[in-house]
């Protein structure tokens, strides 16, 4: 479970080990293409309230495939997406893992992940930390993670770095949703904001970030160990609580029969929390997951600024960039040594009120595909991350660059 503590992503209590399917529907495509759309199993949300929710063994394409596209949202019992300004889908996240059915069977509530060995995607972070397969928010649903034909991210296949005891391939999702209908603070709520769900910062005295540094010496304003603690946010004076809600978070993949014709790509995440440190010309990578814009009174720079530089050990030919962003940030840029553009992401804005497109939220990120062969990135090549923000007080940022990489291509490129 060492992954979970470190990502901090899991309460323990409201484990279900239970395939989670109310509907499922295939179409087969002249291209080969297949596309399902899923569901996990019902969960509800209360006005102001936190919910977290994990999925073991939840229903994906099983065989040796390679998927293309991967996208999911917060949806309510007939179906319909639920706008950001009622539900803030923090994050969904999708992770791959390997389980020994004999030893799985032993398993108990204190220790779900018992029997199962988790594969982490290609890079960067140290441990688990950043370690989905898919993954975004709320705020991304205009972001696609669609793969270029022919590439795709390849399952259904048993890694080498997988210990051979754990023989069969499932797929875990964890969920983190906010309920922010009748909330004083519905961006604060968000984003996470200590003060509103009352924790305080000597309730942060035992805590540290996933980077293990101390909150409470780190004067921590908000972020995921806030929502963590507490799962109220404050309510409206005389807000009248309205009905709990089901919803469940519907998700939709689609993937090709694995082929010849196929090329595998491998999926990093760069994030621009990672102060990397070396020992000797090994990097150590310390990814932090979140951050916080804290404005001095005499600053008054319109656009705040973060930065890093992230060592890639293996490179290989650039075919998709995407970032998970949050609302706040501008727009974010992916340099290579020499300083040549990689990507430039740029934040989308909602300018109405349906779901998908919500005024005063970032509703997705741009991404790049550069021609196949035409953008490399050397082995051992040093990246430059850059995002931009606006400069005003933000818990909660995420700012996580999502770089799919081909080490071959196909001789007809
Ligand atoms: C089941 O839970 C108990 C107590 O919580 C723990 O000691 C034990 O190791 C667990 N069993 C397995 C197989 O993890
Ligand atoms: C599962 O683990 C048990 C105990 O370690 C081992 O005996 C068994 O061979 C494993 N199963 C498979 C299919 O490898
Ligand atoms: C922090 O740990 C100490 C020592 O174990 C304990 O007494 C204290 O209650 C803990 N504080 C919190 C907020 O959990
Ligand atoms: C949610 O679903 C459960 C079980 O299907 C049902 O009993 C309950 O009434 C539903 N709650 C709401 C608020 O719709
Ligand atoms: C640095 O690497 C060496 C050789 O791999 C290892 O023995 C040592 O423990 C490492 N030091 C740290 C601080 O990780
Ligand atoms: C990002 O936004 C800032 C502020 O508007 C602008 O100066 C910069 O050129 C933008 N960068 C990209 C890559 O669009």
């Amino acid at each position: 479970m060492k992954f979970i503590c470190e990502m901090v992503i899991l309460s323990l209590s409201v484990i279900i080990i239970q395939p989670s399917i109310i509907f499922s529907r295939e179409l087969g495509s002249p291209n080969h293409i297949k596309t399902a759309t899923f569901y996990t199993k019902k969960f509800v949300l209360e006005p102001g309230k936190i919910t977290r929710k994990n999925f073991f063994d939840v229903k994906f394409p099983r065989g040796h495939i390679g998927i293309k596209n991967l996208r999911a949202e917060l949806v309510d019992e007939h179906g319909n997406s639920i706008p950001l300004y009622e539900a803030y889908l923090h994050h969904y996240f999708i992770f791959r893992y390997f389980e020994n059915i004999t030893m799985s069977q032993y398993a108990n509530k204190s220790q779900p992940a018992y029997g199962k060995y988790f594969r982490r995607n290609d890079g960067v972070c140290q441990g688990y930390v950043n370690s989905i397969s898919w993954g975004l928010g709320g705020d991304a649903r205009k972001t696609s993670v669609e793969l270029p034909d022919p590439f795709r991210v390849e399952v259904g296949t048993h890694p080498e770095n997988v210990p051979k005891e754990y023989d069969e391939e499932k797929w875990f999702i964890n969920i983190l949703a906010i309920d922010t209908r009748g909330t004083e603070d519905k961006k604060g709520c968000s984003q996470c904001r200590c003060d509103l769900y009352n924790v305080k910062s000597k309730d942060l005295e035992n805590t540290t970030s996933v980077d293990g540094k101390s909150l409470f010496s780190s004067d921590y304003k908000g972020g995921i160990f806030c929502c963590e603690k507490k799962s109220q946010c404050k309510l409206q004076k005389g807000y009248k609580k309205e009905q709990k809600r089901n919803v469940t978070l519907k998700y939709t993949i689609s993937w090709v029969e694995w082929d010849q014709h196929q090329v595998p790509l491998k999926f990093y995440i760069l994030d621009v929390t990672d102060q990397v440190t070396y020992n000797g010309s090994k990097p150590i990578h310390n990814c932090a997951v979140e951050y916080s814009i804290t404005p001095k009174k005499t600053n008054e720079e319109q656009y705040y600024i973060k930065k890093t530089n992230v060592p890639m050990e293996k490179g290989g030919n650039v075919i998709y960039t995407t970032a998970h962003i949050h609302s706040g940030i501008v727009n974010a840029t992916l340099y290579g040594e020499d300083g040549r553009i990689l990507c430039e992401i740029k934040a989308i804005s909602g300018t109405g009120k349906e779901a998908g497109n919500e005024e005063g939220y970032a509703v997705g990120a741009s991404g790049c595909y550069p021609k196949p062969g035409s953008m490399k990135i050397k082995d051992g090549e040093i990246l430059t991350i850059e995002f931009v923000h606006e400069n005003k007080y933000t818990t909660g940022l995420m700012g996580h660059f999502y770089v799919y990489l081909a080490e071959e291509l196909l001789k007809s490129f």
